[in-house]
């Protein structure tokens, strides 16, 4: 049987200014298996069902976290979701044990260029993993990897052109993450 992905969309507009996620979203959408659990529209005033997205998560083998970096991190609704859905005695504690065995990935946007994450840079790529590491480590998930594109910033949305490479990059960045989830 095939697995059962949920993607977790946290680009709080994805309808409005959003490039790069849109298009990830879009074509995650079209595989067999994978949800689109999209925050923005699901939740805009950042009240989450919360057992309606704890059934979610249970449901799923996979799951993605998908957005774009904001300051460093998850933007504040996937934060905010992860606050209030990750609750003790659900995924963690002595009687938490809803996600153990279940692989997370993260799917990031970043608008940057890669250098700007390298070498001597104050943060790097992988420091911005470190809230979905821990997560696992805390969960019992396994993190299974991730996949990035940078250089998809506003300011690099000068024209027509310029924003369907974005689009473009975002296409493959979701063609890596169906991969990534294949070979799990
Ligand atoms: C509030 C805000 C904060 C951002 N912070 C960062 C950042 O810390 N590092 C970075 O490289 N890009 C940052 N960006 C750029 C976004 O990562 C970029 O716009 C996004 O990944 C593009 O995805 P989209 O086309 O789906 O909106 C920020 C953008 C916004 C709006």
């Amino acid at each position: 049987m095939g697995k059962n992905v949920l993607v977790v969309s946290g680009h709080p507009r994805l309808d409005d200014d959003s490039v790069a996620n849109k298009a990830i979203v879009e074509e995650l959408a079209k595989l067999d298996g994978y949800t689109i659990d999209r925050l923005d529209a699901l939740y805009p005033g950042f009240d989450f069902d919360v057992e309606a997205e704890q059934a979610k998560l249970v449901a799923a083998d996979v799951i993605v976290l998908q957005y774009p970096v904001f300051w460093y991190a998850m933007p504040a609704l996937l934060q905010k979701w992860m606050e209030d859905v990750f609750l003790h005695g659900f995924s963690h504690g002595s009687k938490g044990k809803a996600l153990v065995g279940k692989s997370l990935v993260v799917s990031m946007t970043i608008g940057a260029p890669e250098e700007a994450y390298g070498d001597g840079a104050a943060v790097r790529l992988e420091d911005l993993l470190i809230p979905a590491k821990g997560a696992c480590a805390l969960t019992g998930m396994e993190f299974a990897g991730f996949e990035y594109t940078c250089g998809v910033s506003y300011a690099s949305r000068v024209d027509d052109a310029a924003r369907e490479r974005i689009a473009g990059a975002g296409r493959e960045q979701a063609a890596r993450v169906a991969r990534l989830v294949d070979s799990l």
